[in-house]
């Protein structure tokens, strides 16, 4: 479906849960976070559901987030679900990397095509403060394991504070050269102010390109991520919240009321 700016609307993420088994600063800054009672949060055939609604109206690639998608129980089940959707071209997920050497053959199997996984810097200390405690072995262990299993190509996500030129960010980037990966380096972003710039590499934050639109966690469609306009699908029916999402989808993003990265998927 194409938005009234001309935009070709094809890309879905998906939310999965507000969970997370880190507390990236710029992601979880208040401290104490408010999480969505469970029987909020989009159940497997919900999100199934949306995301046949999507392709009917020209969607072909989902992605999943969270919160991190893989503390959501049996994920992939869901995987399987949704790769299962003839139209669906593109089933990616993206994640922290912590759980990932554990579940990286199931989620291949799955029918799961790729995934990007998040990494902020190298060094063991460094990550941990950044992700408030994070084991950094365990991102590498999770990037292995998702080479091994086929879910390729990995990109890395890369949160930089200024420049693609800080020390962890370089770090980032030598590993990803020793290691044949693709680096994003995303631009922290202040939802609040409306702050927020395209993604090296990658293709967030770009507004007249724009093709994405999100279901959050708790089942809203959001047209973008800097911007308060959500519709519900529990309330409007999916192909309905879908339609209006990308009717009222804005033309660039800009300063709004809720910080929920977490539960809308960055
Ligand atoms: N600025 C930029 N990216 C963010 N993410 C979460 N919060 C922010 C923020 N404030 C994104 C990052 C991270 C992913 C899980 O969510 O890309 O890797
Ligand atoms: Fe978790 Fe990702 Fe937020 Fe970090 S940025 S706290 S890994 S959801």
């Amino acid at each position: 479906m194409t938005d009234r700016f001309g935009r070709i609307i094809n890309y879905l993420r998906i939310s999965v849960t507000d969970r997370c088994n880190l507390r990236c600063y710029y992601c979880m800054p208040e401290g104490a976070i408010r999480l969505l009672p469970r029987e909020q949060i989009m159940s497997f055939e919900e999100i199934v559901e949306v995301a046949r609604a999507a392709v009917r109206i020209g969607f072909n690639k989902v992605r999943l987030t969270g919160g991190e998608p893989l503390v959501r129980r049996d994920i992939e089940v869901l995987v399987g679900m949704l790769a299962e959707i003839q139209g669906i071209q593109d089933l990616a997920m993206s994640t922290n990397g912590i759980l990932l050497a554990d579940c990286a053959d199931a989620l291949a199997a799955a029918g799961l095509r790729r995934v990007n996984i998040s990494l902020d810097a190298t060094d063991p200390r460094r990550y941990a403060e950044i992700t408030g405690g994070g084991d950094v072995q365990r991102v590498f262990a999770g990037i292995k394991a998702a080479r091994k299993a086929g879910l390729v190509p990995i990109k890395l996500n890369c949160v930089v504070t200024n420049s693609s030129a800080e020390p962890d960010a370089i770090s980032v980037a030598q590993f990803a050269r020793q290691n044949g990966l693709e680096v994003r380096f995303i631009h922290m972003m202040d939802l609040p102010s409306g702050k927020f710039s395209v993604v090296e590499g990658g293709s967030g934050g770009d507004c007249p390109r724009c093709n994405r639109v999100r279901l959050s966690s708790d089942g809203m469609i959001r047209p973008c991520l800097f911007s308060d306009i959500a519709f519900g699908v529990r309330k409007l029916g999916a192909v309905q919240a879908l339609k209006q999402a990308i009717r009222e989808k804005p033309a660039a993003g800009g300063p709004c009321m809720h910080n929920w990265m977490h539960g809308i998927g960055g």
